[in-house]
């Protein structure tokens, strides 16, 4: 057996992942309910992939209120009655040896469902897009207690992990670009004051959650005079002074861009904020072959590799990375009969 490190176990704080294969967070839009609860599916849905051996399942964009969903099937957590089938969920994936984690969200002016949607500035996404309400510094402060909500319902439903999502342009990204974020207050102008409404997230989540703490970012808007990769290695910076563990690195929409996507196009975003900043990173986008994700580990370019789409596409990619790196693998009992010939 060689020594892959995508399959060397990784700890942080008191968690620790068997491997360093992420489920990245990826909505379902499947709450038919449109109360924010799950669903048998979402049950079929990650528990198979906590079969297939992934290290840490990230559950989709889960949002912190009713406005900040993206569509009206999206999961919630803005109330106590959430947690009961979230609890039962996180249980059974821990079942089969994952850790989970949750992605606390609110969409911004992203929301496609119906009422008023908000943002920092009043500014749609594109000019087909619905014109959000800029936040009164009431709603602000609001907003940031029911991300604090959100994580202590996480909590209590035993997750081990909390991502917030910071990225693709939905809300707090919003507050991060000088292209949604036009605010003559302390929450807009420099990158300091835009930096604001994260850090009060961050903080307010903090004093009820001790655990590992991730955050999502868009380490580039893809325009001129938008967020640049400069931007978030110091946004990084102080992420990791407010008590942030790792940051996951994905990159865009913010605002309609022409980007060029090929296999790894974000890892050399992961590579510097986790160089400059001295912070744990993921890596993620077009990530879909076991050696691609040795070489991003091996050559120090992240700490966790977020798969997405290949997940969709083989829910037991873990089993089939494991064989062509040649690395050991445990299965469920009941499976591991499929192992011996
Ligand atoms: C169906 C689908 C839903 C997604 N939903 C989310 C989400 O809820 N939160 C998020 O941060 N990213 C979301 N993403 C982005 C993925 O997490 C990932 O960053 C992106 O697909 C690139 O990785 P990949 O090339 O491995 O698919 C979604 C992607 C897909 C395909």
């Amino acid at each position: 057996m060689k020594d892959r490190l995508l399959f060397s176990p990784f700890t942080i704080k008191d968690v620790t992942l068997k491997n360093r294969i992420v489920m990245s967070p990826m909505c379902m839009y499947s709450a038919a309910n449109k109360k924010g609860f799950l669903e048998d599916f979402h049950f079929t849905h990650y528990i198979s992939r906590a079969v297939g051996q992934v290290g840490l399942i990230i559950l989709e964009a889960t949002a912190v209120t009713p406005e900040g969903r993206i569509s009206e099937l999206d999961l919630g957590i803005w109330e106590d009655d959430h947690i009961i089938k979230l609890a039962e969920l996180v249980q059974q994936i821990k079942s089969y040896g994952a850790k989970t984690g949750i992605q606390l969200a609110h969409a911004g002016r992203k929301s496609n469902v119906s009422g008023d949607i908000f943002a920092p500035s009043s500014i749609p996404f594109d000019q087909n897009s619905r014109t959000p309400k800029e936040l009164t510094k009431e709603q602000i402060k609001e907003t940031v207690e029911k991300f604090q909500l959100g994580a202590k319902r996480a909590k209590d439903a035993g997750f081990d992990i909390i991502e917030i999502h910071a990225a693709h342009g939905y809300l707090i990204n919003e507050f991060l670009s000088p292209l949604s974020n036009k605010r003559n207050d302390e929450y807009g102008g420099s990158l300091e004051n835009r930096y604001r409404f994260l850090k009060e997230v961050i903080q307010a989540v903090r004093k009820v959650w001790e655990g590992p703490l991730f955050v999502r970012v868009s380490a580039s808007d893809y325009v001129e005079g938008g967020s640049t990769i400069n931007d978030y290695v110091q946004i990084a910076k102080w992420l990791k002074e407010d008590g942030v563990d790792l940051i996951d690195v994905s990159s865009g929409g913010l605002v309609p861009a022409n980007i060029d996507v090929y296999p790894g196009y974000q890892v050399p975003f992961s590579e510097k904020i986790r160089q400059e900043a001295n912070i744990k990173t993921g890596a993620v986008g077009l990530i879909t072959s076991p050696l691609q994700a040795e070489e991003i580990l091996k050559n120090n370019r992240a700490d966790l590799i977020f798969v997405a789409r290949e997940l969709l596409r083989n829910p037991y990619w873990p089993y089939h990375a494991a064989n062509e790196l040649n690395a050991k693998i445990e299965s469920p009992t009941q499976y591991e009969r499929g192992w011996r010939i």
